[in-house]
């Protein structure tokens, strides 16, 4: 008899045609976000799933559905998943790590770019039909060029977004909790420091570190306080990572320029103040979303759902 596995949020036809000669599939293709007891009762049956940000895997989840062996993120981000309760509970967890490098690079630059050059305020300016006449003072941004780039986290995004940054030949500062490794360092030309004398010297801070309890609101008032008046702030790794009432409050009175935002805590509600902001550039979570990005998450997804529940040895697995 084939094992059941439940694919929790929409995912592409091709995804679902790889898993159907292995498994039993349940399938949510009409994408609804399921509350904590419906989550359970569709994974009371199954042997494995796959999930996404959307899904909590916790305790009381894994006590009710006993045959759960595998939950299988599609993102690179775990911290819907309780590791330590699926350790406890004999359920093997993945994500998708690798493929979304470029991709999310590729957007933390399109923030740093939109919100350095207030594209969206121009933008909304010109749809608007308010544009009458040449200006040499209008919307004035910060130069992206030459400019010093601090970023937090050197992990693999992080190193990507700093080789990006050659391009604009700028002075690349980058803060972890450990430092990386000289040859590291030095193919991505980033030079370690501080945390705070990052948000001193950083004309953009590019925020690139997982969500935890230890990072949690780790961005906050006082180190906002430390950033430069015409510095701005790019966060499309997690919400809950900074302070979004923080971040608000420094925006309204002008203590930093401008903020680059794809990622919200408590999303996709978000703190009511950043809609009142011109100085924001918000996006609803879509850093890794390129078609070839999301469809080749979903199907390491696919992979590691099936290594998992055939060989209990799936590439990515995060509680070995
Ligand atoms: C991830 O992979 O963690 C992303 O945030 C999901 O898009």
């Amino acid at each position: 008899m084939k094992k059941k596995v439940f694919v929790a949020r929409e995912v592409f036809q091709e995804v679902l045609d790889f898993l159907a000669p292995h498994f039993e599939v349940q399938a949510n293709q009409e994408d609804k976000v399921l509350t904590a007891e419906e989550l359970v009762g569709v994974l009371a049956d199954k042997d494995g799933a796959m999930t996404t940000l959307t899904e909590r895997i916790d305790e009381n989840l894994l006590n009710r559905c006993p045959r759960l062996k595998a939950v299988c993120n599609i993102a690179v981000g775990y911290n819907n998943i309780d590791l330590a309760a699926c350790s406890a509970h004999g359920v093997m967890a993945t994500n998708t790590p690798g493929v979304l490098d470029d991709t999310t690079a590729d957007f933390a630059w399109a923030l740093i770019l939109a919100t350095a050059r207030r594209l969206n305020e121009a933008e909304a300016y010109v749809r608007a039909g308010q544009w009458d006449k040449w200006k040499l003072k209008q919307f004035l941004g910060l130069d992206v060029h030459h400019a010093a780039l601090g970023i937090i986290g050197l992990g693999r995004i992080g190193q990507v977004v700093a080789r990006r940054a050659m391009g604009f030949e700028m002075e690349v500062l980058y803060y972890d909790v450990r430092q990386a490794a000289p040859e590291i360092e030095s193919a991505c030309r980033a030079t370690y420091v501080p945390k705070e004398e990052l948000f001193r010297k950083a004309d953009i801070v590019t925020i690139h570190i997982p969500y935890s309890r230890e990072t949690h609101h780790s961005i906050g008032a006082p180190e906002i306080a430390l950033m430069k008046k015409s510095a701005i702030l790019i966060n499309a790794a997690r919400g809950g990572v900074v302070d979004d009432a923080a971040l608000v409050e420094a925006l309204r009175t002008g203590a930093i320029a401008g903020a680059g935002l794809d990622v919200f805590e408590g999303e996709p509600a978000i703190h009511p103040g950043f809609r009142e902001l011109r100085n924001v550039v918000l996006s609803p979570h879509i850093a890794s979303s390129s078609e070839k990005t999301r469809f080749k998450m979903a199907m390491k997804a696919a992979e590691n759902l099936v290594a998992a529940l055939s060989s209990g040895n799936p590439p990515n697995l995060l509680n070995p």
